[in-house]
């Protein structure tokens, strides 16, 4: 079996809600080696599994995760928007998603999404909530806020760190070097190979984002990718098999 890591993308969100409990869960059964989840910070600074900075999309209810306090949102439905299938679905906390992920063997892309919002201290609370389950090895943390990757380092050398990017980069892999990042995390359709020959050279892992067609799947395979992120972990557990 390939040694790619199968991360599911908010979870199994091509199956589920995204970022729910049973999203994470139906990853593993589906094949998923990784989960990759999207981290904001609640008013009274809870860390909440989110994409978005508003509750909006994913509950139909209005507000800012930045302006909510954490009994506000953890009463959300975040699965009845997606089916009724799923109604009653919460969205999860940090500490929830590590606590089932310690029994595991998953590795854990936490993305930190304070891009827009700038969730002052989270680096620190992601961090504590890793360390204190024994984490540490098994976490990438991954951000499109770089500087947040780097005040990640700072505190918490031992975690890796993957750079996250849409548009084409120069030299990602020396770039990477610069910021003490161990991984690159880009859009998938600006992956080649030779960034990721350069990048393996300079071991610096390769986990590009989101590919759903298996034919792309095997191209960056093929290429040396590290990781692949994905909406279908049983789409790329079958291409791994076949490999
Ligand atoms: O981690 C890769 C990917 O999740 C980044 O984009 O918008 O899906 O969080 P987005
Ligand atoms: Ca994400």
């Amino acid at each position: 079996m390939n040694s790619v890591i199968n991360y599911a993308h908010r979870g199994a969100s091509g199956h589920c809600p995204e970022n729910t409990m049973v999203a994470f869960r139906r990853g593993l059964e589906l094949g998923a080696t990784g989960i990759e989840t999207d981290v904001q910070m609640s008013k009274d600074g809870a860390l909440v599994l989110i994409h978005d900075e508003s509750v909006q999309r994913t509950t139909g209810q209005h507000g800012e995760i930045s302006q909510l306090h954490s009994d506000e949102i953890r009463r959300l439905d975040a699965g009845s928007w997606y089916s009724q299938e799923f109604a009653g679905e919460r969205i999860p906390t940090l500490d929830e998603l590590l606590d089932w992920a310690a029994s595991t063997e998953l590795t854990l892309n936490l993305e930190l999404k304070n891009n827009i919002e700038p969730y002052t201290g989270m680096e620190e609370k992601v961090i504590e909530a890793v360390r204190a389950r024994g984490l540490e090895e098994r976490t990438i943390i991954s951000s499109f806020n770089h500087y947040s990757l780097v005040t990640c380092k700072r505190i918490a050398p031992e975690i890796r760190t993957g750079i996250l990017y849409v548009e084409n980069l120069v030299d990602p892999w020396n770039y990477a070097r610069n910021i003490g990042a161990e991984a690159l995390h880009p859009y998938h359709l600006t992956m080649e190979s030779f960034i990721v020959r350069h990048a393996n050279a300079a071991g610096i892992m390769s986990n590009p984002f989101t590919i759903n067609d298996p034919e792309r799947m095997q191209q960056l395979i093929d290429m040396g990718c590290a990781g692949i992120i994905t909406d279908y972990p049983d789409r790329l557990d079958e291409v791994l098999r076949s490999v």
